[in-house]
């Protein structure tokens, strides 16, 4: 009996400390087995009286039982704390965030193009396109520059055949819209689209760039319309507080013609290095169409009157975003490009 309560004790502990599923095995071949301790026990029944073996016998059963049922339970405890520790592993955390994929953003052109297109949409303008490539007639020759004219000087043009080229000014749409209307009136559109010139390009020029056309023709308008629509613009531009002033100059399709200056919007026209101590920023040219423009057109100069406008939209988006060099906007470089998403 002794030796029965011994095994039985020493099998438990045995049973109970076993961490792993391959010993608990070896535990349960061992003292289940038919060579094992527990059946070795039955060797000593023929030395017991009658009245002893059933109970010795009992005995044995009994420890028998028990320890398959430890036994069992063990398994049960290991298998569980196996599959515990598994999905501990083999867990994914779902909370990382994914990476995200690299979102476009409008071009700074673009920006400052659709700024303006929403701007003169909101005045009652049409925005009109053009084709890049145009004849030199209406490039120039409608716009009263003719072939021997030293006007045409102003803008080295990059020529196809002699009657064709890169359009050197959205001026060109300006005259197609004009003959195109003409005679009805009002018209009120802006043009914008690309525009060359023959240029050796650095921080300030480009032999490709972006220009925007604005043109008015009805009964009665005048420079003063032109200089409150300009004034307008300049101020959703660059801020309410802008003045704008115009200045003497010449184009051949406008008379008279004006450059217009913007108050700094850096130094709020007290003079910095952005307005070149001026306290003033030349924006664009413009006037009132040019009565041969109009007449080409197939326009009464005497029944009808407009302006024009031609701004840059290089040096719109440079002044309005600080960007000192013009080669930026084309480079494609995205750490350059990415600093555009919060202005969308
Ligand atoms: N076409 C002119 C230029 O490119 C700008 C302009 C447009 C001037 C319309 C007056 C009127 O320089």
């Amino acid at each position: 009996m002794e030796q029965i309560e011994q095994l039985q004790k020493e099998a438990l502990e045995k049973i109970r400390d076993c961490q792993q599923g391959s010993a608990l095995n070896e535990l349960r071949v061992y003292y289940l087995g038919k060579k094992g301790p527990v059946q070795g026990l039955m060797k000593n029944m023929k030395s017991l009286s009658s009245e002893e073996k059933p109970i010795f016998g009992q005995k044995v059963n009994q420890l028998k039982q028990e320890l398959s049922q430890a036994i069992e339970e063990k398994r049960q405890e290991l298998a569980q704390k196996e599959m515990l520790a598994k999905i501990e592993n083999e867990k994914i955390d779902i909370t990382l965030p994914g990476r995200k994929p690299h979102l476009a953003n409008l071009h700074p052109l673009n920006l400052v193009t659709q700024e303006l297109e929403d701007l003169f949409i909101g005045l009652g303008y049409q925005v009109i396109e053009g084709n890049d490539i145009v004849s030199d007639e209406y490039c120039f020759e409608r716009a009263n520059i003719p072939k021997d004219h030293p006007a045409r000087d102003m803008q080295d043009s990059l020529y196809i055949d002699p009657n064709w080229l890169l359009r050197t000014h959205t001026t060109a749409i300006q005259m197609k819209v004009l003959e195109e209307s003409a005679p009805s009136l009002p018209i009120k559109v802006v043009c914008p689209g690309k525009v060359y010139r023959r240029d050796d390009d650095d921080a300030t020029h480009s032999h490709q760039f972006m220009q925007m056309e604005g043109l008015v023709i009805g009964e009665n308008v005048t420079l003063s319309d032109l200089k409150g629509t300009l004034e307008f613009m300049a101020r959703k531009l660059f801020g309410q507080d802008r003045e704008i002033r115009f200045r003497p100059s010449f184009f051949p399709f406008t008379e008279p013609s004006v450059e217009v200056d913007v108050s700094c919007h850096i130094c709020n026209g007290k003079g910095c290095p952005t307005c070149k101590g001026t306290g003033w920023i030349e924006i664009l040219g413009a006037g009132e169409v040019h009565p041969n423009v109009l007449k080409m057109a197939g326009y009464d100069p005497e029944k009808c009157s407009g302006f024009a406008f031609g701004v840059g939209i290089e040096r719109v988006a440079m002044l309005k975003y600080g960007i000192d060099d013009i080669r930026h906007f084309y480079t494609n470089d995205m750490r350059f490009m990415d600093e555009f998403k919060r202005f969308e």
